[in-house]
């Protein structure tokens, strides 16, 4: 039985990845930051009895901050697998925290990458990079555009991708970056612009809610479906040679489309009701991000199917179901896009 470490496994990819590992007979470890309240929501229905003999989700307590666990939990584990998904993952929120950003989604990287070699764990080894890091480069990206990330958080995702090539060079790992483009899904983060638009549309329709604050409309994204997204991750850690590959659906909407889509599947005029509000604009703005995935194409098989406009209807109907059982009051007050 072959055995994963993901680090992240409590986020939204974190937690599509670990379905499809344990789908496919993967002993599955799990990277989770000890909280004062659960934060394993996106987890919860995978969990199984620790005294069940047949268990094979395993969650261990530890943070990407904390080098000399990281290397504790790689000996006891000796994955096959390691996937790095942990990250502070908000653009916006890192520049408000670059600090500690750069400590998490950059340093991280170094941390867990000198895990490995430090417990000499043999296991092949994903990176979570980033569309961001290449920031105000001209679209369409793919592996040969140059980097120009416009964030802290960009700026720490190009620090990790080159520290993850160095080690495969400098120690022959087999060290991959998967350079995602933005990936969405009913399990996004709820300060995500995507999430932030699906859940309002879903709150305006039942009567919940009157108006959504946003910033840049502008934005050019290219938005594809996590659950596909985490298949690529897998795939390229099964290829014959390490590489790092560009995952994207190639096409261009902006926020105003996804406002759109999203709206419409409740028989909405979005402008009715979206307000403009400068807190949620970046100091420095990404204008286009369009992926070039033809080498995942070529090389991986791997083929997107959920374009923008099914994401955001599927997005929304999960929010309409979600309505039944949702809790948390302070999302709307968090000062994010
Ligand atoms: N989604 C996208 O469009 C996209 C695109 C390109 C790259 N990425 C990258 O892909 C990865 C997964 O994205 P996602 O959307 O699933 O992000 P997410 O939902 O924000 O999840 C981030 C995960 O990292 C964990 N984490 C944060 N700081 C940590 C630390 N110091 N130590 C250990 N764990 C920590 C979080 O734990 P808690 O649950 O405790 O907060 C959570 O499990 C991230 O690295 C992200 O930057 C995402």
């Amino acid at each position: 039985m072959k055995r994963a470490l993901i680090t992240g496994i409590t986020g939204q990819d974190g937690s599509y990845l670990a379905e499809l590992l344990l789908e496919k007979g993967y002993e599955v470890h799990g990277l989770i930051r000890r909280s004062s309240s659960f934060n394993t929501a996106r987890i919860d229905h995978l969990y199984q009895e620790p005294q069940d003999p047949q268990r094979r989700l395993k969650l261990h307590f530890g943070d990407l901050t904390d080098g000399s666990r990281l290397v504790a939990l790689l000996e006891e584990i000796q994955p096959n697998e390691v996937y790095n998904l942990a990250a502070q993952s908000h653009v916006r929120v890192s520049f408000d925290e670059p600090e500690f950003t750069g400590q998490t989604t950059g340093l991280g990287t170094t941390r867990l990458l000198e895990a490995i070699r430090s417990s000499g764990a043999k296991c092949r080894f994903y990176q979570a990079s980033s569309s961001e890091m290449f920031g105000a480069a001209p679209p369409p990206q793919n592996e040969n555009t140059a980097f120009y990330p416009r964030s802290p958080y960009g700026v720490a995702k190009v620090y990790s991708y080159w520290i993850t090539r160095n080690y495969r060079e400098a120690y022959g790992m087999f060290a991959c970056n998967g350079i995602l483009f933005n990936h969405e899904s009913p399990r996004r983060g709820a300060t995500f612009v995507t999430k932030k638009i699906t859940r309002a549309a879903a709150r305006i329709s039942a009567g919940l809610q009157s108006e959504l604050y946003l910033g840049n409309l502008d934005a050019v994204r290219d938005w594809g479906y996590a659950p596909e997204y985490v298949e690529a991750m897998w795939r390229m850690l099964q290829h014959d040679v390490p590489q790092d590959y560009v995952i994207a659906t190639n096409t261009a909407y902006t926020v105003r489309d996804f406002l759109d889509f999203s709206f419409r599947a409740v028989g909405l005029d979005w402008q009715k009701y979206v307000k403009f509000d400068d807190r949620y604009l970046r100091p420095t703005e990404v204008d286009a991000l369009i992926g070039d995935p033809s080498k995942a194409q070529e090389d991986l098989k791997w083929v997107p199917n959920v374009l923008t406009p099914r994401l955001a209807k599927i997005m929304v109907e999960a929010d309409l179901e979600a309505l039944k059982s949702e809790g948390s009051l302070y999302i709307d007050s968090v000062q994010t896009n």
